[in-house]
């Protein structure tokens, strides 16, 4: 494996690709969601106007607007999307047509009860809200199918629809008939007998023991490990399934010039369903970010970012952002002035390639009045629209820098939906907030390499020089076999604490921690500690707390301990808390604490120079993020100041400021200030 900066670059460049996007968009883009179907025609024009005046450049229209897409059973009524189309064009604007699926009418609801998604208590969803229908229901998949397909026909052609975007933000699972027929089905394809799922979900305990497939329940509450584990998978199949059938229809018209994608929500991190399966699928990932309350938390968002580019290793849209507020936070508070801009100037670091705000206006009535929008009731600007103004401008002015760049890491983050699974089916401790734990790892890396990817352990590996898996719960053979393949030729895994506990079916592995790495670490966990108090730990990374988590290490000869457990808890005391070893080419090392931040930051800080890593970084200020992106021979920096203070970065030499033209070496920055900058030729 070749380890010097400029192969990997190229590599890992090459590895995470730009986004495939669509002919005609500009990059980076902004945009909007606009409901065309909520206003009398009249208004369409002096609303894209005011549009094309803040440099929006596309439009996210169609999206729950069913009812008048398809007011009764089989009538088809897309006039009106066509006319909206063409009036966004003519306002210089392309078009990312969603599918309606989110919202099925009522008289769907009412004729065909059996699309209503059941809860888990088995109670069917009454109609008024939106995401009442089942992903499961045979009858609701024909609907979406036959309503998809006639907007394909109609629209796959259009020169300015440039994408689609299927439902909103997959959430729930159902409980209907179909549902629980397609579990025993998926379970039945894939233990092959039911002697088998027995033994693998070890069911012998509390007479858990299944004849027939039609026996087993569903995973939806509490239960044994192994079926809840087993029944995440199937979710995701079935949104993957619900995905596809819409897939289908829409290329059956569509050419592949209009990408197809969904909106994922959760604020990111949610785990109902693997988004790394349901990526698979997709040509462009798009995600929607949302703060709520509070504001922006630059390392949460940025490492949110990084994770939603690894779903795919590619760049991606923010395709709903709020201006400013959101409706549904326990203090919808504003963003600050200027805050927002920074928000979407970090994404375009992180890989954005277009950010879009939901959404342009309010409709008169419904369940969303209060959310923020740039322009009111009224038509006319409310005061977030010269911000939204400020960043068409930016991104008018940023385009040819930005055009065909990504991010470039040299390290990653592993992150596991599996893992992510089996381990919230049981926390053991309420403390152990996985996202954090991930954070704790993320924060000293962001700043000491500035650029992290967050990446499936089943992607490729080869180009990082560094990863860290914060808590890989779950480590099948095979995922075993691929981690000591990469240390062996080179790489460097440090494993953070509840790694390798179980096996893919959720059972623990008789070899204990890390399991399949027991003989590459040369050294197991003897057993795990959930703590009410910090506990000191000392050693060659220098000394603080191990807080929350503790496990205790048996190194064999050969492995070298890292960190020690102090005087506290006393079944620590004395013993490792982290230990390393070389293998082969490479080094693996095991960090069984979560250790305070200081002592993290001083750990990470002697992984990097032990491994040599020595990326070139900025000297910055606390709040000030330096993110770079690279491609086409070129490089360009984004620096955002998160902080409400002014702030100034001496640069690496000359370089050309995009956003206020001139030379500069150094960037001064207002609060919440952006800075684009590429070097100077
Ligand atoms: C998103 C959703 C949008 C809108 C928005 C409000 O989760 O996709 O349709 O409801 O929240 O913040």
């Amino acid at each position: 494996m070749s380890r010097t900066a400029v192969s990997t670059l190229l590599l890992v460049a090459s590895l995470f690709a730009v986004t495939a996007q669509a002919a005609g968009t500009p990059v980076p883009a902004l945009g909007v969601a606009w409901y065309p179907e909520q206003w009398p025609e009249q208004q369409w024009a002096p609303d894209l106007k005011l549009m094309q005046a803040a440099g929006v450049r596309m439009v996210r229209i169609g999206e729950f607007g069913w009812t008048a897409m398809e007011p009764r059973e089989g009538v088809y009524t897309l006039d009106w999307m066509e006319r909206a189309i063409a009036a966004a064009a003519a306002h210089q604007m392309v078009v990312v047509i969603g599918t309606p699926t989110d919202a099925p009418p009522a008289w769907m609801s009412q004729r065909y009860p059996e699309i209503l998604r059941l809860d888990e208590n088995g109670r069917p969803l009454r109609h008024g809200a939106r995401r009442h229908f089942s992903y499961t229901s045979a009858k609701y998949r024909e609907f979406c199918r036959l309503i998809v397909e006639q907007m394909a026909r109609r629209f796959g052609n259009n020169p300015n629809v440039v994408g689609w975007q299927i439902g909103n933000e997959y959430a729930d699972d159902s409980t209907d008939p179909d549902a629980v027929r397609l579990y025993h089905d998926y379970l039945k394809n894939k233990y092959g007998t039911i002697e088998n799922l027995n033994q693998q979900w070890a069911t012998a305990y509390w007479s858990q023991t299944y004849d027939r497939w039609d026996q087993i329940p569903l995973g939806t509450g509490h239960g044994n490990p192994g079926l809840l584990l087993e029944y995440k998978r199937f979710v995701t199949t079935q949104w993957r399934a619900f995905q596809k059938n819409q897939i289908d229809a829409i290329r059956l018209y569509a050419p592949k010039r209009q990408f197809i994608t969904t909106n994922l929500g959760g604020l990111g991190w949610a785990n109902r369903y693997n988004r790394t399966d349901i990526s698979a699928d997709l040509d462009l990932i798009t995600w929607d970010a949302y703060v709520g309350q509070g504001h922006n938390e630059p390392y949460r968002m940025g490492a949110t970012h990084d994770l939603v580019r690894g779903w795919k290793r590619q760049n991606f849209w923010v395709m709903e952002i709020q201006p400013g507020f959101v409706d549904w936070a326990g203090v919808s508070n504003s963003l600050d002035p200027g805050e927002t801009r920074a928000m979407v100037w970090q994404a375009v670091g992180h890989g954005a390639e277009a950010v879009a705000f939901w959404q342009w206006r309010s409709a008169l009535n419904g369940q969303e009045q209060y959310h923020g929008c740039l322009i009111g009731p009224d038509g006319t600007p409310l005061p977030f629209y010269a911000e939204a103004k400020q960043i068409g401008a930016d991104f008018a002015k940023a385009a040819a820098a930005i055009q065909g760049t990504a991010p470039v890491s040299q390290v990653a983050i592993l992150h596991d939906y599996d893992s992510r699974w089996a381990i919230d089916i049981h926390r053991q401790s309420n403390r152990y907030d996985q996202i954090e734990v991930l954070l704790g790892y993320y924060r000293p890396l962001k700043d000491l390499t500035q650029s992290v990817d967050i990446i499936d352990p089943r992607a490729p590996l080869e180009s990082y020089q560094m990863l860290f898996a914060p808590s890989l719960n779950v480590i099948p053979e095979e995922l075993g076999r691929r981690l000591r393949a990469y240390v062996e030729a080179g790489g460097h895994l440090v494993l953070g604490p509840r790694s390798g506990m179980k096996d893919e079916y959720n059972s623990l592995d008789i070899r204990r921690q890390p399991g399949p790495l027991v003989p590459a670490l040369g050294a197991r966990v003897e057993q795990f500690y959930p703590l009410l108090e910090d506990v000191p730990v000392q050693g060659a990374w220098g000394s603080g707390k191990a807080t929350i988590w503790a496990e205790t290490l048996a190194p064999r000869p050969g492995t070298e301990t890292t960190l020690t457990y102090g005087e506290g808890n006393g079944w620590l005391t004395g013993h490792p808390a982290a230990v390393t070893k070389t293998l082969g080419k490479g080094r693996i090392t095991y960090i069984g604490a979560l250790l305070d931040a200081p002592l993290m930051r001083a750990a990470v800080k002697s992984l990097l120079d032990t491994t040599g890593l020595r990326p070139r970084v900025l000297a910055v200020p606390e709040g000030v993020e330096v993110n770079r992106r690279v491609g086409n021979g070129r490089e360009v920096y984004v620096l955002v100041n998160h902080s409400p203070r002014a702030a100034k970065v001496t640069l690496a030499g000359p370089m050309r400021d995009v956003l206020n033209g001139g030379e500069i070496r150094e960037a001064a920055m207002g609060p919440y200030g952006v800075v684009v900058a590429t070097p100077a030729r």
